[in-house]
């Protein structure tokens, strides 16, 4: 069995090399969304748990320098293809104009301090910010990062997940069962200091609830929000994405006509007001369906 893995491995690596630079802007199903390591299945704990490591080799983290090379903030961020990152027009969008200090760190499972070294990360070369996006209500809130040089894609700790065009997805269903990933905040502060952060990537299963959902509407009304279509809810008792999350995926599971089982990424953590966890409610994301065109037309500007 192990044989056959490393062969796989190697098999895919060959030919997501094969199919970039030509007519694929995204790695097809059988080259994206594949992890080695299984993810960790559901649990009741609260807050989230710490992933087994590398068992979500898309997510990266994205830090924000000044230019003395000091970090400003953090956020989460996914790989779709080697050359481009999703993550979310609010965590970059003060730094469009500055994209070398914006760096990218694959492969990561522990987070700490010596984490955030500008030399470490990947830098940016264009940073597309979604035309329409509005901070006061977080509408379209979805940008696309251009890297300078591409992100080795071994199969293990880096892999693109799979983007929805890609897989010609159906939309996500009531109560479909989604995972949402990142170092944020576990206090429920927005403090961003070390003793706030997780020191491993933490996940979360979360459900799909639709913006029509009581809890949700709630919650985009207290942001401000409007029910709109760019954006989609998750709710999880007692489980919540926060502060330091933003920008990462929230992905899904699906399952091949021939039984091949790969990762999709349907939303991006956008906005959150209660992960102090005093109630249960749904945390806001981008709607990468609905944002496809957006997404698609940036890396192929860039390809
Ligand atoms: C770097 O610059 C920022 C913003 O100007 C400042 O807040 C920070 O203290 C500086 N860090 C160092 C080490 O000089
Ligand atoms: C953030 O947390 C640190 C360490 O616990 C503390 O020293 C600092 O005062 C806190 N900052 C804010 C703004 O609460």
């Amino acid at each position: 069995m192990k044989f056959i893995s490393v062969v796989l491995t190697v098999f895919l690596a060959v030919s997501i090399n094969k199919s970039f630079g030509q007519d694929e802007l995204f790695p097809p199903v059988g080259s994206c969304g594949i992890t080695n390591i299984e993810p960790k299945e559901s649990t009741r704990i609260v807050n989230g748990i710490a992933a087994t490591p590398h068992s979500f080799p898309w997510q990266c983290l994205l830090v924000g320098f000044f230019t003395n090379g000091t970090a400003k903030h953090y956020c989460g961020c996914s790989i779709i293809s080697p050359r481009h990152i999703l993550t979310a027009a609010h965590c970059v969008v003060d730094m469009k104009n500055d994209p070398d200090n914006v760096r990218i760190y694959p492969g990561l499972h522990y987070f700490s301090a010596s984490t955030l070294i500008k030399d470490n990360g990947l830098p940016c070369r264009e940073i597309f910010v979604h035309g329409s996006y509005a901070a006061s209500s977080l509408n379209n809130d979805v940008a696309v990062l251009r890297l300078k040089t591409a992100v080795q894609i071994d199969y293990e700790k880096t892999a693109p997940i799979c983007y929805p065009l890609a897989t010609n997805a159906d939309a996500v269903k009531v109560n479909e069962e989604v995972i949402a990933t990142g170092w944020g905040s576990m206090s429920g502060s927005p403090n961003r200091t070390s003793a706030h952060r997780p020191t491993e990537l933490m996940q979360v299963r979360l459900k799909h609830v639709p913006n029509s959902q009581t809890d949700c509407k709630k919650l985009t009304s207290i942001l401000g929000f409007i029910d709109q279509p760019a954006k989609m809810c998750a709710y999880g008792e007692w489980k919540s994405v926060c502060f330091g999350d933003s920008g990462g995926p929230l992905i899904r599971k699906r399952t091949t006509n021939g039984g091949q089982t790969y990762y999709e990424q349907v939303g991006i953590m956008s906005g959150t007001i209660d992960c102090s966890f005093t109630k249960p409610m749904p945390d806001i994301y981008a709607n990468v369906r609905y944002l496809s065109k957006f997404i698609t037309d940036s890396v192929k500007k860039s390809p």
